[in-house]
């Protein structure tokens, strides 16, 4: 990767410069409370970059998006409450702007002082931001730049949207890469070009669809390529089972039985599931085979033999890429699957990529050791799309 860092440009000195850092400080709220954020992770994980930046004496602006809001304030999106954490995370209390480009952000890049911590609100208020239309995302590209004279990229996360703060600002001003996306990069890298056999591969999250590309990416890599959460429910359906209520992609129901056909044994599913009358905590539930998911039941966790099946794959891996629950673990009945996957996980005598968002964060809610993992990434669309093999916007905009 030909691209300058963050040390090359601490290198060349910042102190009295303008920084705009792109970070990924999409951070997950708590359902029923906005603005309580339940992971800071990715707010941690780029606390590095600020720190250097700050103790070089540097004018740090920084920019992220928080969930899709439609080009327009919406004030369950904000990042209000996002500076305030940051501020605790750093010590020093940050500044916020309510608003990415108008008058309170040049106002408040105005008056920023040498080591001092700015805050933007939400880029994705801005229609710019996520512009299919070049013209339009250059044109808040420049509004952007405007307030800086570097671009630092530290959004992992976002490395594979083709968005003004990802791709067009780099083009504008001199960039660099930041540690967080370096070592991300570098992890996959070594996952993609020469994972160490056997690679075992677990995937989660909910829909067959948004997984497609990377199944068919992988296939041919990995020994084992172990399918739970939402999306197991129609493969199994591809095997011919009923699966009741339980999350369903009847369009993708032949996809499905192609992929297992062409997988040779090769991709494994739960032999049992936890099946409820509804998607709730307190809603009944029961253990049964896989292939006996009551019709008015959905499934969501898989069960305990699963586990220990998955588990068994997993104990002899080298290499293990998880991304995407096994179950809806925010809610307790249904957390033992993603528990006990990632419990085996942490036990391989090797190499461990937990990919992704949802992932990272099941990781901490649950209480597991963050360290018995060999890298938590936390990019989950970015480290996908990288192991499909994908060209990553943001990656590409650093190059040039
Ligand atoms: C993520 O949550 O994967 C990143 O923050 C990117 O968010 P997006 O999928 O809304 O672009
Ligand atoms: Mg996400």
């Amino acid at each position: 990767m030909i691209l300058k860092t963050l040390d090359d440009l601490l290198g060349e000195g910042v102190s009295g410069r303008r920084v705009l850092v792109r970070a990924d400080l999409n951070v997950p709220f708590d359902k029923n409370q906005p603005g309580v954020i339940t992971d800071d992770g990715r707010a941690r994980a780029v606390l590095p970059t600020l720190i250097a930046l700050r103790d070089a004496g540097a004018r740090v602006i920084v920019v992220s998006h928080l969930g899709r809001p439609k080009g327009a304030p919406d004030p369950k999106f904000t990042l209000a409450p996002v500076a305030t954490r940051l501020g605790e995370l750093l010590g020093a209390p940050v500044a916020f702007a309510a608003d990415t480009v108008g008058d309170d952000a040049a106002a408040k890049v105005g008056a920023l002082e040498d080591g001092q911590v700015l805050l933007l609100e939400n880029l994705r208020f801005n229609e710019g931001e996520t512009a299919k239309d070049e013209a339009a995302r250059a044109a808040f590209a420049a509004q952007l730049a405007s307030f800086a004279d570097y671009y630092v990229d530290d959004a992992f996360g976002a490395v594979h949207r083709k968005h003004a703060s990802v791709y067009d600002v780099p083009a504008i001003l001199p960039h660099y890469a930041g540690g967080l996306v370096l070592r991300e990069v570098e992890v996959l890298k070594k996952v993609t070009e020469s994972p160490e056999q056997p690679y075992v591969v677990v995937l989660g999250g909910s829909k067959v669809s948004d997984k497609l590309a990377v199944i068919k990416a992988l296939l041919p890599k990995v020994d084992k390529l172990l399918v739970g959460g939402g999306m197991c429910f129609t493969f199994l359906k591809a095997q011919g089972h009923e699966v009741g209520k339980s999350l369903l992609e009847d369009e993708m129901v032949q996809t499905c039985a192609d992929l297992l056909a062409e997988a040779d044994g090769r991709i494994v599913l739960p032999v049992d599931v936890v099946a409820a009358t509804e998607f709730s905590a307190d809603a009944d539930h029961v253990t049964v085979p896989a292939s006996e998911i009551p019709a008015d039941r959905l499934g969501l966790d898989i069960g305990p033999e699963s586990v220990a099946l998955f588990a068994g794959a997993i104990g002899p891996a080298k290499t293990v890429f998880w991304n995407g629950p096994m179950g809806v673990f925010e809610l307790a009945p249904f957390a033992a699957g993603t528990r006990g996957v990632a419990e085996a996980i942490t036990k391989i005598d090797g190499f461990s990529v937990v990919g992704g968002g949802d992932s990272a964060a099941a990781v901490r809610t649950l209480g597991l050791d963050e360290s018995a993992f060999g890298h938590i990434s936390t990019g989950g669309g970015a480290s996908l799309e990288y192991l499909e093999g994908k060209t990553l916007p943001g990656i590409e905009a650093l190059e040039k």
